[in-house]
């Protein structure tokens, strides 16, 4: 089934083409844009999709070699994400499936990061997922393609966002996950000195906005000062900037790991642990879950790098899966923002 793939939820702008594999995947990212403003700035968000989208489609089916009536299906995030950069999205992928007349599928951008760990095998099932992003932190029991059940999410902020506005009050470039993590592998290890926040109670929802401010304490109690405007060069980065990267990078890691924990001990019936989201691509998150995962008898699957961030690939990929099973939606179908159900209202 050949799967055109479309992803507008967030600051990326991206399109796929799905054929049995990737066959064809383009992104364009807002991230220029909005680090002038030290976030996503939504409604720029959704009027760079609009500019972006029609442009970007054509390119990936030239590049699949396709054209549009080749299309079997259409497959579009409708949530969870910003609310009018989806609807840019769906609508366009509304008007798309209609022009070439083919059924369109709306996809759950959280399941598409999760499922991009199987872009290259088969999917292995009943597995434990944790899919931790900018916008989003959560645990998922797996059981099939169409069978998932939520085991915890972030109650505030997400492990991501956390990472990005600790960033942010350093003054490290946008968005500050990656740039922490770099900071991080030269930091000194020591006693830990901020909390792994919102582990003392028994289930797996998460907390990480008292991480954020934890850490904004410690910056004033140390008199760190936010690095000069300019380019990041990490060797001249202060060693106590570097110590609290280590130190909030591993709060993370550790955080999400006892969550993770306590969801496998939940799902007993597991084969695999899975992965995923922008956040998945930290060396220590991933290397931490994979000896979970061996610890526990466990497969561990998370998507090449390049796929743990926003993109089509991930969508179209998701789309064929269920399409394959006969799942399709009607034009009627809403995006749905963060925060709220996706409805189970597939035909
Ligand atoms: O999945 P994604 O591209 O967008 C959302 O759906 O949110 O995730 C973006 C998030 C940002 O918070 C970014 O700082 C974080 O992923 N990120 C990282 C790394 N690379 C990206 N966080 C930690 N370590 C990294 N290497
Ligand atoms: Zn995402």
């Amino acid at each position: 089934m050949r799967v055109l793939g479309i992803e507008t939820s967030c600051d990326e702008s991206a399109v796929a083409v799905w054929d049995g594999g990737v066959r064809a995947c383009r992104t364009h990212s807002q991230i220029a844009m909005h680090a002038v403003f030290g976030g996503v700035v939504p409604e720029l968000a959704s009027r760079e999709h609009l500019r972006a989208l029609p442009g970007l489609v054509d390119a990936t089916l030239t590049d699949a070699g396709l054209s549009p009536a080749a299309i079997d299906l259409v497959a579009v995030t409708r949530g969870p994400g910003l609310l009018g950069a989806l609807l840019v999205g769906v609508a366009y992928a509304k008007a798309l499936a209609l022009a070439i007349n083919r059924p369109i599928l709306g996809i759950d951008h959280l399941q598409a990061h999760l499922m991009a760990a199987f872009l290259e095998r088969e999917p292995v099932f009943p597995a434990v997922g944790l899919l931790v992003s900018g916008g989003h932190t959560a645990l998922y029991r797996i059981e099939d393609v169409d069978r998932w059940e939520i085991l915890g999410r972030t109650l505030d902020d997400a492990a991501g966002e956390a990472l990005d506005k600790v960033a942010k009050l350093l003054n490290l470039p946008y968005p500050g996950g990656a740039y922490v993590e770099v900071l991080a592998q030269r930091g000194k290890k020591g006693r830990p000195f901020l909390p792994r926040p919102f582990l003392d109670n028994d289930h797996c929802d998460f907390s990480f906005s008292g991480l954020k401010t934890a850490a904004a304490l410690w910056i004033q109690e140390q008199g760190i000062q936010p690095l000069g405007y300019g380019k990041f060069i990490p060797e001249v980065v202060p060693d106590v900037v570097c110590q609290l990267c280590a130190e909030v990078n591993q709060a993370v890691v550790d955080t999400l790991l006892e969550k993770t924990r306590r969801a496998l001990r939940r799902t007993p019936q597991a084969q695999a642990l899975v992965l995923a989201g922008g956040v998945a691509a930290n060396t220590a998150l991933r290397t931490a879950c994979a000896a979970l995962a061996k610890e526990q008898g466990l497969s561990f699957f998370a998507p090449e790098l390049a796929y743990c961030g926003d993109n089509g690939a991930m969508v179209a990929h998701l789309g064929a899966l269920l399409g394959a099973r006969g799942y399709r939606n009607d034009l009627a179908f809403e995006a749905i923002p963060r925060g709220r159900r996706i409805p189970d209202d597939y035909l």
